[in-house]
C-alpha cells in the first residue's frame, strides 16, 4: 500500500494523536545532574564556559540539591575539586576529602536523592592525568588500587553508586572486589565503559581544573574512530561486574549508544558532556537557536538512540519544562 491510500500525515494531525504514537519518551526520571563541589564555605562560583552551572561549597551544594530534588530529578553525580593537588591524587581517596564530606552532608539532608560519585583522579593530581604516573605514562595497575580505595571512601560516606571514569583496565573488578570485601556488595557500579578521548570535555576541565599538564588522554580514553572496540570495553566491564554501562560523550556517539543498546541488556547511560551543553548555551546567547526546543530535541535524540539515562547539565532546565 502506498499513496493515496497511505497518508503518513494522518497521525500527525493533533498533539494528542502525536503523543499516542510517540516512540520515545523523555521523563524527569531519566535525568542525572552533574555537580561540582569545592572546598570552603558559602561559595557559589559560576563556570564561565558553562553558563548556568556553578561550583558549590558543601553548604551551598546541599541547598542546590534541595532544588534539584524538588524538581523531581532522582540523581546527581558529584565531582570534587580539592584545594590541594599532588602527584598521587591523595584528595581522591582521603576519607575526609571533599567528596566524602559532600556525600555525607547531602545524604543527611536528602536521604532519598541518589548520590553517584564519579571515580577518577584527574581532579586530584597536580599533573591532571587520570591516575598516578610512571615515566610520563599512567600506571594502570597502581591506579586501579587507588580508584578502589576512593570508591570505598565514597561508599562509606553514603554514596549510593560509584561511577569510574578513568578508563584504566580492570578497574571495575578491582572496585567490585574492594567494595564486596568491605561489606558493600549491595552498591552498584556504573561504568564509563566507552569513554572517548574527546575535545568536548573542554569546559569541564575548566570547571574541574583538570586539564593535563602535558600530553593528552589518548593513551587511556578511546579513539573516536572506533565502535567495535566500544563493544569490547562494554563486554569486559560486564564480565568484571558492572551494573550499568555508559557511553560518553553522547551527541557525536549516538551510533555507539545504539550499538551498545542492541548488544547489552544492562541499563545504559549516556553523558551529554560539558562541550555539548556549552554549544547550545552559546548559540542561544547569540539568539541563533531556541534553547528550550533544541535542548529537549537533543535529550530526546539521546534517548531515541537507546540511552535509558542521561547525565546532563541541562537537567534542571529540562525538568522544569517537563514538569509543566
Ligand atoms: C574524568 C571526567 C571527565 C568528565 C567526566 N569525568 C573529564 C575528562 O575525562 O577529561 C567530563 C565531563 C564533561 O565534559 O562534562 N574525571
Amino acid at each position: 500500500m502506498s499513496f493515496p491510500l497511505v497518508r503518513m500525515r494522518r497521525l500527525r494531525r493533533t498533539p494528542a494523536l502525536r503523543d499516542m504514537v510517540a516512540e520515545t519518551t523523555l521523563g524527569v526520571n531519566d535525568l542525572i545532574y552533574p555537580m561540582f563541589v569545592v572546598e570552603g564555605q558559602n561559595l557559589v562560583q559560576p563556570v564561565p564556559s558553562m553558563p548556568g552551572i556553578d561550583r558549590f561549597s558543601v553548604d551551598k551544594l546541599v541547598e542546590e540539591c534541595r532544588a534539584v530534588a524538588g524538581l523531581g530529578i532522582p540523581a546527581i553525580i558529584l565531582f570534587g575539586i580539592p584545594d590541594k593537588k599532588d602527584p598521587l591524587g591523595r584528595g581522591a581517596y582521603d576519607p575526609k576529602g571533599i567528596i566524602p564530606r559532600a556525600v555525607s552532608a547531602v545524604k543527611k539532608a536528602l536521604p532519598e536523592l541518589v548520590v553517584i560519585c564519579d571515580v577518577c583522579m584527574c581532579e586530584y593530581t597536580d599533573h591532571g592525568h587520570c591516575g598516578i604516573l610512571d615515566n610520563q605514562d599512567v600506571h594502570n595497575d597502581a591506579t586501579i588500587e587507588l580508584l578502589a580505595k576512593a570508591s570505598l571512601a565514597y561508599v562509606k560516606a553514603g554514596a549510593d553508586l560509584v561511577a569510574p571514569s578513568d578508563m584504566m583496565d580492570g578497574r571495575v573488578l578491582e572496585i567490585r572486589e574492594t567494595l564486596d570485601e568491605a561489606g558493600f556488595d549491595h552498591i552498584p557500579i556504573m561504568s564509563y565503559a566507552a569513554k572517548y578521548a574527546s575535545a568536548f570535555y573542554g569546559p569541564f576541565r575548566d570547571a574541574a581544573e583538570s586539564t593535563p599538564a602535558f600530553g593528552d588522554r589518548r593513551a587511556y580514553q578511546m579513539d573516536p574512530r572506533n565502535v567495535r572496540e566500544a563493544l569490547r570495553e562494554c563486554e569486559l566491564d560486564v564480565i568484571e561486574g558492572a551494573d550499568m554501562l555508559m557511553v560518553k560523550p553522547a551527541l557525536p556517539y549516538l551510533d555507539v549508544i545504539a550499538k551498545v543498546r542492541e548488544e547489552f541488556d544492562l541499563p545504559l547511560a549516556a553523558y551529554n558532556v560539558s562541550g555539548e551543553y556549552a554549544m547550545l548555551k552559546a548559540a542561544a546567547a547569540n539568539g541563533w537557536l531556541d534553547y528550550d526546543r533544541v535542548m529537549l530535541e537533543t535529550l530526546t535524540g539521546i534517548k531515541r538512540a537507546g540511552a535509558d539515562l542521561i547525565l546532563t547539565y541541562h537537567a534542571k532546565e529540562a525538568a522544569a519544562l517537563l514538569n509543566k
